[in-house]
């Protein structure tokens, strides 16, 4: 339903939104973040998702990490940087990985993260790479979620670390529910949401053992609310905008409801946001 363009397209259009609503040029962030008690601003918990999930996975300096679906490659560089490790991040749109790459080379980190232009469902890298697979709300642009799991057991080195956090529906949506989660999963160029329980089967099918999900929908609330903010500044801009220009992209109009539709959605308690974790066989 959406090709690998259509996703790449998506991210190359709303980065002008990430940039006047999410602060991208400074946290080089695409993904909600973690609020905790400690967190003190927007900033701080689009970084501590980073803090976390690198905790989780227990990542150190000997651990060559994916980061698939890196957007402009604001977590691969927090790793190497606050972790030392090394990183490759992969990306669909060219543009997002020509501007971590300038990124990685403005903070003296281009030796410890590279980018490229690949498909996390078919990397082209060797079997047995990586240590660690990560991926940041990025799995849930795969049509089927398995391709990704499946690739990302292959390229782990027996022993690897999976960790992922992501959107997921409640199992059984109808009516309202269902409806307005297509339009929000569409607006955004993703085909649709798994639920917990498919992902995690077809997680253990893949190979992946030792699972822990976790879920942490309360520490993204607040950055789902601010998004929801977002939209009522959104809407103005996007209405004035295709007044004046009739041909505005879908996916610009679209981007704007979204804002609402994530927000009204998890409050009817259509979708959760979890933390995936598993492990290759030694
Ligand atoms: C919401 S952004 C998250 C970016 C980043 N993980 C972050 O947290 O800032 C989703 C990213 O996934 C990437 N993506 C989606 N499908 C992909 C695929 N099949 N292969 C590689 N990257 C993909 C997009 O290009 C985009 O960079």
């Amino acid at each position: 339903m959406f090709s690998n363009k259509d996703i790449a397209r998506y991210y190359d259009l709303s980065e002008v939104h990430y940039k006047l609503f999410w602060n991208l040029e400074e946290s080089k962030s695409l993904h909600y973040g973690y609020w905790d008690a400690g967190t003190k601003n927007f900033h701080q918990a689009l970084l501590n998702i980073n803090k976390v999930l690198s905790e989780k996975a227990k990542i150190s300096d000997k651990d060559l990490v994916l980061d698939a679906g890196c957007g402009i490659g604001g977590s691969s560089l927090w790793l190497a940087r606050e972790r030392s490790c090394r990183v490759n991040g992969i990306s669909l749109s060219e543009k997002q990985v020509h501007k971590a790459i300038a990124l990685s080379e403005k903070e003296g980190l281009a030796a410890k993260a590279k980018f490229f232009q690949k498909d996390f469902t078919d990397t082209g890298f060797a079997a047995k790479t990586f240590d660690v697979v990560w991926a940041i709300e990025s799995v849930c642009h795969a049509k089927d979620k398995s391709d990704f799991l499946k690739e990302a057991y292959r390229i782990l080195k027996p022993g690897g670390r999976l960790i992922l956090a992501d959107f997921f529906k409640r199992e059984n949506l109808a009516g309202k529910d269902a409806e307005m989660i297509r339009d929000w999963a569409h607006g955004w160029a993703v085909p649709d949401f798994a639920t917990i329980e498919e992902f995690e089967i077809i997680a253990k099918s893949a190979g992946f053992k030792n699972l822990v999900i976790e879920d942490i929908s309360q520490a993204i609330e607040p950055s789902a609310k601010k998004l929801y903010r977002a939209y009522f500044i959104g809407i103005i801009g996007a209405k004035l905008y295709s007044l004046f220009r009739r041909n505005a992209s879908t996916f610009g109009k679209r981007n704007v409801e979204t804002a609402y539709l994530q927000y009204k959605t998890l409050k009817r308690g259509a979708w959760r946001y979890y933390v995936v974790y598993g492990e290759k066989q030694p």
